[in-house]
């Protein structure tokens, strides 16, 4: 006993005993004044916190990101300043829909958070595994998850629901043909690549601004399992990324990406054919090639999943000088959403939490008090408690400023289909595609819409039709040979539309 250390209570005092309460005799009542069985009880009701409203289910690592090319010339961020800078980082990946408690191995986005501790601040990059996303303006987004998350009647996923938006939202189908393709279920995190998605900007130390797109390649390659794999997975494992991820990194078998990236000069943004701002939408890489940049090597497992990966904040709205937004109308919504979503789910100080801290700068503001400020922040001199004073207190830097940016046109809301081209770039990545991945497409898309109505169906038919007759084709047939009109989720309204009543895929190219 005597070299084991003492329970203390969380004041540091010893505790007597951790199995029996204090009572009123052998067989009597609890007293109240066993206050630490109090605190034990009261502690477990506070172990949860809310999971997050989306990307609930994830798995994280730390690790290093080493400069490998020089890229000086369009960025000035320090963590980019010279070949060999080494870099800690955090990352979490995570599937969309799917509760804290849903199966790993579910066919879904993937998301791929890297919170890159540099001297000038942290620097997130929330990216996913694929370079674009379903919609294109954020008034969409909490529809879409809506039709992702349960059913408010019979609180079943429902793909109903997602078929049914998807149609109305032509721009989804990029998305959704990735979705739907081998890469809808990888392996796990570390046989997938990881996308910033929008494009963001970097500017060089002369001022000079361009438009930027990061690409993280797996050095693993790309692995995936079939829907009937992962079904036989599923059976024996509900955590295959946790225990691949742990595994790998415990046995030295650490997993690796190449961040490359594609520059495309300021004033090209007015001249491509595609709005290079929309995230449904790649850069070909034949008009703006990958640069390579550096390597991303995850190598710790977390010594405390809840307090390095739950606890974890990534947000959008970290950038660091050098590194910037860009007029995406998605990316403009999260810079707002994530921090928001922090103060809800984590509190007011979340950013002082260990996963969060920066960890190469000093962190100085001036925000004051609120509940859980376990931090001083008074420079040395405690009358220095706002700004500007008379004192040492830190002052903004001028230089941090990114260039200026002309932005102009008419107030309005933007968003006529008709020229926003929903189709050839999902016809590009379809063309791709071997006979046997067109096959495995086609299977999928079936096994997912078999419990749709037939209006529905038929409208996600007219859709496809638009990208390529053989997609919609290939489709059909798979649906109609799985012949599963079984509504194994139950379509509650009456009001599920005839196919002949409603197509409201609009017409553009
Ligand atoms: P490229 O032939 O240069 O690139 C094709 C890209 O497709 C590669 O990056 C490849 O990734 C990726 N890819 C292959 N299979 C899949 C899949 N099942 N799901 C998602 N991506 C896949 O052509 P372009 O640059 O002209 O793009 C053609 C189409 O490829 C685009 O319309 C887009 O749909 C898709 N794509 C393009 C990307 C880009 O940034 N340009 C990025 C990813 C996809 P990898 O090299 O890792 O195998
Ligand atoms: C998580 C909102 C689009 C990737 C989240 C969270 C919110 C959110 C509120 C939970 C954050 C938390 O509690 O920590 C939004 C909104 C979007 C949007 C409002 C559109 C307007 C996107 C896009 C991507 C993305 C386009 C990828 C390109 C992620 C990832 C996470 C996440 C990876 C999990 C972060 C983590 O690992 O902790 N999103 N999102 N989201 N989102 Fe989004």
């Amino acid at each position: 006993m005597a070299d084991k250390p003492t329970l203390t209570t969380s004041a540091g005092a010893p505790v007597p005993s951790n199995e029996n309460s204090l009572t009123a005799g052998t067989r009597g009542p609890v007293l109240m004044q066993d206050y630490q069985l109090l605190e034990k009880l009261a502690h477990q009701n506070r172990e949860r916190i809310p999971e997050r409203t989306v990307h609930a289910k994830g798995w994280g690592l730390q690790g290093t990101f080493t400069v490998t090319k020089d890229i000086t010339k369009y960025t000035c961020a320090k963590m980019f300043s010279e070949v060999g800078k080494e870099t800690e980082v955090l990352s979490r990946w995570s599937t969309v829909a799917g509760e804290a408690g849903a199966a790993d191995a579910e066919r879904d986005v993937r998301g791929f958070s890297l919170k890159f501790y540099t001297e000038e601040g942290n620097w997130d990059m929330v990216g996913n595994n694929t370079p674009v996303f379903f919609v294109r303006d954020a008034y969409k987004f909490p529809d879409f998850i809506h039709t992702q998350k349960r059913h408010p009647r019979t609180n079943l996923r429902s793909p109903e629901a997602m078929f049914d938006f998807w149609a109305a939202q032509p721009e989804c189908v990029h998305q959704v043909t990735i979705l739907m393709s081998d890469r809808g279920i990888p392996k796990n995190p570390m046989h997938m690549n990881g996308y910033g998605s929008h494009t963001f900007s970097m500017w060089n130390a002369d001022g000079e601004r361009f438009w930027v797109k990061f690409h993280f390649k797996t050095q693993q390659g790309h692995k995936f399992y079939t829907n009937a794999e992962a079904e036989k997975l599923i059976g024996k494992t509900r955590e295959s990324y946790q225990e691949d991820l742990y595994n790998a990194v415990e046995k030295g078998e650490y997993p690796k990406w190449t961040l490359y990236i594609q520059v495309m000069p300021e004033e090209d943004a007015l001249k491509t054919p595609y709005n290079p701002f929309d995230l449904t939408k790649v850069w070909p890489h034949g008009d703006y090639p990958l640069i390579e940049v550096g390597v991303l090597e995850m190598n710790k497992n977390p010594d405390n999943y809840f307090q390095m990966v739950e606890n974890a904040a990534f947000s959008p709205s970290n950038i660091v000088p050098g590194i910037s937004f860009s007029p995406d109308k998605m990316l403009q919504a999260r810079v707002f959403s994530y921090a928001d979503a922090h103060r809800y789910r984590l509190g007011t100080h979340y950013e002082a939490l260990p996963a969060n801290a920066a960890k190469a700068a000093k962190v100085n503001h001036y925000h004051k008090d609120g509940a859980m400020r376990f931090f001083t922040n008074d420079f040395g001199n405690p009358d220095a408690y706002y700004e500007p004073n008379q004192y040492e207190g830190p002052v903004a830097d001028a230089g941090a400023q990114e260039p200026p940016l002309r932005i102009d046109g008419d107030m309005d809301r933007y968003g006529n289909p008709q020229e926003m081209d929903d189709f050839t770039q999902p016809r590009a990545l379809y063309e791709m595609f071997t006979d046997e991945q067109k096959q495995r497409l086609y299977t999928n898309y079936a096994q997912a819409m078999g419990p749709c109505s037939k209006g529905v169906k038929e409208r996600w038919f007219a859709v496809l039709e638009k990208v390529h007759p053989d997609y919609a084709a290939g489709v059909r047939k798979a649906c109609e040979e799985l012949d599963s009109d079984v509504n194994a989720v139950p379509i509650t309204s009456e009001t599920a539309t005839d196919a002949e009543e409603v197509n409201t895929a609009p017409d553009t190219v």
